[in-house]
């Protein structure tokens, strides 16, 4: 194992690798790949929310210049994966998850995708698919969430949890009891979801995908098609962002390869913004109802946590909500139930901190809801419930700096500044709040492979099929390699984005540094190790040693006892006639230590606001990020990463709300105009807050992760802040004017 305080030694400004191309133009995202002979399709989607199509009607589309074809259920050729029960007895295990897109005329959702036009341009192609209409036998379909969400009959089995007494809160000395509602949230990162197909011929696939995970697509693929994996390239260079929107594949992946095998060209699909919502996931609706009380000291006596989440009729998508409510604090009798309703909409999926950002909406609105009804500051309440050890497993963290996170944020913040009585401090006539909230998620490490390649010009190639959207991997895994090999990081590169390089992890769950930086810590040890054997057997004053009595330090070979016998690896790889060597190293997930202790990164929001006395209109002043996420690797884009999901969370608080016009189970607001996300205007100054202290037992990067803890607890700080501001809770989010006023 590398001595972790190696990573601190900074051999170079970390900025992003990949910036300039990014801002440049020179970054090829998937949809900007342009091959020779290439066609374009473009779905059509459905227009009713449940039912089936009796006619498609083709004709005019048929007509329009440009048109080469148009897939739909009635011509759409076999996909193996569709019907894993024809599969060739030969190719067993076929199967495709998810919609059978272009397959089946039953309609499941509004906005699904029901035919595909094939044209030789993008822009002929848009318009013959707006020429396309279906014939539908119409059924009465429900998309009334709020309606549905506590009707016994429409639910499925509850996922339940208990330890000591259930609703043990309705004896508590405090208690209280309260709903809370999220509406649906989209993903919708600015790089719209798009695959480009190109099969040569029958049983070799090339893809270029915006995916978070090259080898997952790889494998989603080949089930699909009945292909061995080796036979399925999946290239993914950039992603712009995705937010768990790219963790599966969605119903224009395997339409974009249907298409390019039937007309034998490569084929470009672009999904359109407003198919995103309709197409590749959301947050799900979700209604909680939590159950808290404490003893009048502030010590929690009860905690009942309920929530319902929904889904569509034809996948089952859960996550984690109650998940935070287990184990979050030291409570003696803590009940969850947790239950999906299926109805007639596309499946939701993972959204950044999928299950504890909407979760701890509820969890940390409660608590602070708790500290009014009991006179005790949000933060100390936290402090005197803190749990050292995980409740639900009795295990200790690997490492938690939970209270060190509360302390940085509320010096940062100006906590003493806050007024204790809701809605007695004003500034310049606005109302002025504080709130706080915390927030976790799981952290660990993941199985992943890593090349590397040492050249003898002094160069080191790291590879490793996995995708970056966005939060700065390959910046993080040249910085670990240079740290590791103790070389200049320009002399480092990271090469990702292709199934070609050695399995790497799906990019997700904030577990990608972890997981490919033991990887490469891997590569970098057997290189060093390499490198003495070589140094023994082909440089005369090295000869008859042993690799332990050798050291590696900054490049350069030499004997311990002896420093002045020595020789730079460059040169030894010369001696030894070699223009390089490459290993390839594969680490494991980390198991046996997930045995003995919980593993979680953890963070604590801070907010303090402006609320217009009159019209609700909130203007946020300042948000301090306080991050338990481990040694942090690469001090810029970790920060950049909590700042984005900072923003993230303010869009679930104030704006972001995907509206059902429940008539025709219609997404309203499905596009950018009328579905807001926060601008710069929307966000204030920012303070991120690191403990930066290593996890070295999750993994020898000794860092836990990033990505989630940026964004779940933010939503409930912002409304806890509103609270604190106006003596008003919003436990609807998003808490927009109205809801104020
Ligand atoms: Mo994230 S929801 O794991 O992409």
């Amino acid at each position: 194992m590398i001595d972790n305080s190696q990573i601190t030694e900074t051999y170079f400004a970390d900025d992003r690798v990949d910036g300039v191309d990014k801002v440049t133009g020179k970054a090829t995202f998937a949809a900007e790949h342009q091959l020779a002979n290439m066609v374009y399709a473009v779905f059509v989607c459905s227009t009713i929310a449940k039912g089936s199509i009796k006619n498609m009607l083709l004709s005019d589309a048929k007509r329009a210049a440009g048109v080469l074809d148009i897939i739909y259920y009635g011509n759409c050729p076999a996909v193996p994966g569709y019907n894993p029960f024809a599969k060739d007895p030969n190719k067993k295990g076929y199967e495709w998850r998810g919609l059978k897109v272009l397959n089946t005329n039953q309609v499941f959702s509004n906005g699904q995708p029901i035919a595909m036009v094939i044209a030789d341009t993008m822009e002929r192609a848009v318009y013959a698919a707006s020429l396309v209409k279906a014939e539908y036998i119409k059924e009465e379909g429900d998309t009334d969430f709020e309606n549905a969400k506590t009707d016994d009959k429409k639910l499925k089995k509850p996922a339940e949890y208990k330890r000591g007494d259930a609703d043990a809160y309705k004896k508590g000395e405090v208690s209280l009891e309260e709903e809370y509602t999220i509406p649906i949230e989209t993903h919708n990162p600015m790089e719209l979801h798009a695959t480009i197909a190109v099969w040569d011929g029958d049983d070799k696939l090339t893809v270029y995908d915006k995916s978070q995970g090259p080898k997952g697509t790889q494998r989603d693929l080949a089930q699909c098609f009945g292909l061995d994996e080796k036979n399925v390239r999946v290239v993914v260079e950039y992603v712009g962002g995705a937010f768990g929107s790219g963790l599966r594949s969605w119903p224009h992946v395997p339409a974009a390869c249907i298409a390019a095998k039937k007309l034998k060209r490569p084929v470009k699909l672009i999904v359109t913004r407003e198919q995103m919502f309709t197409t590749v996931g959301y947050r799900p609706h979700a209604w909680q109802k939590i159950g808290m009380s404490a003893d009048k000291s502030g010590k929690l006596t009860g905690i009942t946590h309920q929530a319902v989440s929904i889904t569509s009729r034809y996948e089952d998508f859960g996550e984690g909500i109650v998940n935070p409510s287990q184990f979050m604090y030291n409570c003696p009798n803590v009940n969850t139930s947790y239950r999906l309703l299926p109805m007639d909409v596309n499946t939701p999926t993972w959204m950044r901190g999928p299950g504890p950002a909407t979760g701890c909406f509820a969890l940390e609105s409660a608590l602070d809801e708790l500290s009014y009804k009991l006179n005790i500051d949000p933060i100390e309440l936290r402090l005197i419930n803190h749990a050292d050890v995980n409740p639900v497993n009795k295990l200790p963290w690997t490492t938690k700096f939970l209270k060190e996170c509360y302390a940085m944020g509320k010096e940062k913040i100006g906590w003493q500044n806050r007024p204790t009585v809701p809605g007695s401090l004003t500034e310049n006539g606005m109302l002025v709040g504080y709130g706080m909230a915390g927030g976790v998620f799981g952290a660990g490490r993941g199985q992943a492979t890593a090349k590397g390649i040492l050249n003898s010009n002094g160069t080191l190639v790291l590879q490793s099929a996995v995708s970056d959207m966005g939060p700065g991997t390959s910046t993080a895994m040249v910085t670990m390699g240079a740290a590791f090999m103790q070389l200049p990081a320009n002399k480092v590169s990271f090469e990702l984005g292709d199934t070609d390089f050695p399995t790497g992890p799906t990019q997700g769950g904030s577990g990608t540094t972890s997981a490919i930086g033991t990887a490469i810590n891997a590569v970098c040890e057997a290189l060093k190790q390499t490198l003495k054997e070589m140094a023994i057997a082909n440089v005369p004053a090295f000869a008859g040693l042993k690799p332990e009595a050798l050291k590696y330090d900054k490049g350069i070979i030499s004997v311990a006892e002896n420093a002045a016998v020595n020789i730079s690896y460059t040169d030894l790889l010369k001696a030894a006639n070699k223009p390089g060597i490459e290993v390839i190293k594969e680490s494991g997930r980390a198991s046996a230590e997930a045995q003995k202790y919980a593993m979680n990164s953890f963070s604590v929001h801070f907010v303090k606001l402006h609320v217009h006395p009159v019209t609700g209109v909130i203007k946020l002043k300042q948000i301090v990020s306080a991050a338990d996420a481990g040694k942090i690797i690469s001090e810029n884009t970790a920060r950049s990463q909590m700042v984005g999901g900072a923003v993230g969370g303010i869009g679930m608080a104030l704006t972001e709300e995907v509206f059902t016009d429940n008539r025709y189970g219609r997404y309203s607001n499905a596009n950018l105009a009328d579905y807001h996300v926060p601008v710069n205007a929307d966000a204030p100054p920012m303070d991120i807050l690191f403990v930066n202290k290593a996890d070295n037992i999750i993994s020898p990067t000794g860092a836990k992760g990033v990505g989630e803890i940026a964004l779940v607890g933010v939503a409930p700080a912002i409304a806890n802040a509103v609270y604190n501001a106006t003596g008003k809770r919003i436990r609807q989010l998003p808490i927009t004017p109205d809801k104020l006023i």
